[in-house]
C-alpha cells in the first residue's frame, strides 16, 4: 500500500473509532443490551470506507473540519445498520461479520433489528446536531442527501431488488441498478457529504458525484469478486456466501475475468472524473485504487 495512503487510513480510522465510541457513550439509555449490541457492531472493525471517502473528499477541497467528522459518523452509522439487517436470517442469514459473530448471533434477532433501527435514527440525530457550526442550508442538504441515499430510492430498494433476485439470472443492466442502489448510493452520499462539509461549489459536486457513482459500482463488483477469490479469515465474513444462497452477482453473470475487467474500466473512469482536483485529489485517487485492489 502507498505509504501516504496507509498513514491516511490509520489516522482517520482511529479518529472515526474515537468519535463513534464517544457517540455511543453519550447515549443515556434505559436498555443496556440495546446499546451493547450497537457497540458490538459499530465499534472495533470494518474498513471505514465511507468515512474515509468523506474525509478524502473534504481534503480534495482543502477543508476537512468538525462537520466532516460529524458527517463521517452519520455515514458509518447508516452503513453498520445496513450490515446488521443484511446479515439477519430473513435477509442473507450470515453469522460472521468483521471477524465477529453477527449482531443477531451475539445477541438475538429482535435486539439486532432494534440496534439497526437505533443506528439509523442516530445518524440523523448526529447530522442535525446544532453544536456543529454549519450553515443551515448545508445541514439540510446533508440530511436530505443521506435520507435519499439510505431509503426507498437508495440502499433499501437495492436490498429489496437483491432479495428478489435470489435464484434468478437478471440482466447486466438490472444487476447494475441493484448494485448502484444497495451499495453505490451510500458511497455517493459519502463523497457528497464530504463535499458539503467543505462547502464545495457546483462544478466540484458534478465531478465528485460522477467519481463516486463510478467507484461505488466498482466497490460492489469487487465485493462480488472477493466472495469468490478471498477467504473467510481475510474477509471477516463467510466466503462463498453468494454462491451458497444462489445470489446472482457480476461474477455469476459475467465470469470472474470479465467482472475484474469491468472493475478496472470503472476505476479508470472514476480517476478521469478527478482530473480537476489536481494534487489535492490524490488521496481520493489512492482510495479508489484501494477499493478496486483490496482483498477484504
Ligand atoms: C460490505 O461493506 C457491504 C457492502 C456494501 C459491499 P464493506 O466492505 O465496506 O464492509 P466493512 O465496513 O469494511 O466491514
Ligand atoms: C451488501 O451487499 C449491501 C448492504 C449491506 C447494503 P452484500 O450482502 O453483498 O454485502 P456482504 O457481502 O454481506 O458484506
Ligand atoms: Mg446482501
Ligand atoms: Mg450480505
Ligand atoms: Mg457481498
Amino acid at each position: 500500500m502507498n505509504p501516504s495512503l496507509g498513514e491516511f487510513i490509520s489516522h482517520y480510522q482511529a479518529r472515526i473509532e474515537a468519535k463513534l465510541a464517544q457517540l455511543l457513550d453519550n447515549i443515556d439509555s434505559h436498555n443496556t443490551t440495546l446499546v451493547a449490541a450497537m457497540k458490538h457492531s459499530l465499534l472495533g472493525g470494518g474498513k471505514r470506507m465511507r468515512p474515509l471517502l468523506a474525509y478524502a473528499t473534504a481534503q480534495a477541497l482543502n477543508n476537512a473540519n468538525d462537520a466532516t467528522d460529524n458527517f463521517a459518523c452519520a455515514l458509518e452509522c447508516i452503513h453498520v445498520y445496513s450490515l446488521i439487517h443484511d446479515d439477519l436470517p430473513a435477509m442473507d442469514d450470515d453469522e460472521l461479520r468483521r471477524g465477529k459473530p453477527t449482531c443477531h448471533i451475539a445477541y438475538d434477532e429482535a435486539t439486532a433489528i432494534l440496534a439497526g433501527d437505533a443506528l439509523q435514527t442516530l445518524a440523523f440525530e448526529v447530522l442535525a446536531d446544532s453544536n456543529i457550526p454549519l450553515p443551515p442550508q448545508l445541514r439540510i442538504n446533508a440530511i436530505s442527501e443521506l435520507a435519499r441515499a439510505s431509503g426507498a430510492r437508495g440502499m433499501v430498494v437495492g436490498q429489496a431488488i437483491d432479495l428478489e433476485a435470489v435464484d434468478s439470472a437478471p440482466s447486466i443492466s438490472q444487476m447494475e441498478t441493484m448494485h448502484k442502489h444497495k451499495t453505490g448510493a451510500l458511497i455517493e452520499a459519502s463523497v457528497v457529504l464530504g463535499a458539503l462539509s467543505a462547502n464545495a461549489n457546483e462544478q466540484s459536486f458534478t465531478k465528485l458525484r460522477s467519481f463516486a457513482q463510478t467507484i461505488g459500482l466498482a466497490f460492489q463488483i469487487q465485493d462480488d469478486i472477493l466472495d469468490v477469490t478471498s477467504d473467510t479469515k481475510t474477509l471477516g465474513k463467510a466466503q462463498g456466501a453468494d454462491i451458497k444462497r444462489n445470489k446472482p452477482t457480476y461474477v455469476s453473470l459475467l465470469g470472474l475475468e470479465n467482472a475484474q475487467e469491468k472493475v478496472r474500466d470503472l476505476y479508470e473512469n472514476a480517476i478521469d472524473a478527478l482530473a480537476p482536483f489536481g494534487e489535492q485529489g490524490q488521496m481520493l485517487r489512492l482510495l479508489a485504487q484501494y477499493i478496486v485492489k483490496r482483498n477484504y
